[in-house]
């Protein structure tokens, strides 16, 4: 079976608790902007993060460091501290794909990131990663096509036969989501007004408001299925 899998690009506790209690929830993503948008102590936030989320869910946590050998302490350091479906994300430069190299030899999760285009993405599933993960909206935003350079990490993912799978984020709109969706991106990472916005529609929330009403009107106010 595939499926689509929902991450939240946060660090916001709040916003984290929220959406695993109400949506079906993959994990958590973070970059170091999200972090520093906390401007916590930022292990203890990823503590905390791990533990409303929990060992099996994945968190995604990305490296500071430009050179590879700092990526791989960076990398130990975290696993070593956070524990749990970790996910080291790394920046496809040249330095960070010799640092995916050495950390898959170490059996670590890998996620690529700060992609803007397919070829970075296949040579990050070539050097080992688990994910890569292609910017929509900040592609959108240069006069690229975000759903289209996801669609062809797709291709080309499957075409070499590659278990690597794509992880989707910077979406501005459901539209973006819903075009990655299907093109066969197998997750995306949205911040939570996005993560609302998937679901939300005027007529739903109409509709079930008509159905309580017209029942009501029949067997009174607050009587449900269970206590009449
Ligand atoms: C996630 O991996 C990215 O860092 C994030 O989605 C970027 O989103 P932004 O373009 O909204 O900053």
């Amino acid at each position: 079976m595939i499926n689509l899998l929902y991450y939240l690009d946060t660090a916001s506790i709040d916003q984290i608790k929220r959406a695993f209690d109400l949506y079906p929830m993959s994990g958590v993503t973070t970059n170091p902007t999200i972090i520093a948008r906390e401007n916590t102590n930022f292990l203890g936030l990823l503590k905390e993060i791990r533990e409303v989320i929990g060992t099996e869910k994945d968190l995604h946590v990305q490296v500071l460091s430009s050179t590879a050998e700092g990526m791989l302490e960076e990398a130990r350091y975290l696993h070593e501290q956070i524990g749990g479906e970790l996910y080291i994300k790394i920046p496809v430069t040249p330095q960070g794909i010799k640092a995916m190299k050495l950390l898959k030899k170490e059996g670590m999760n890998i996620t690529a990131t700060a992609i803007y285009t397919a070829d970075q993405a296949l040579m990050s599933a070539m050097a080992g990663a688990d994910f890569v993960a292609p910017y929509v909206n900040r592609i959108d935003n240069i006069s690229g096509n975000g759903v289209d350079v996801v669609s062809q990490i797709v291709t080309l993912l499957h075409n070499y036969g590659l278990d690597t799978m794509v992880l989707a984020a910077s979406f501005k709109n459901i539209q973006q989501v819903h075009d990655v969706a299907l093109c066969g991106g197998q997750s995306v990472t949205v911040n939570a007004e996005v993560m609302d916005g998937l679901l939300s529609h005027p007529l739903t929330d109409s509709s079930v408001t008509q159905f309580i009403n017209d029942w009501e009107n029949v067997y009174g106010k607050g009587k449900i299925t269970n206590n009449l």
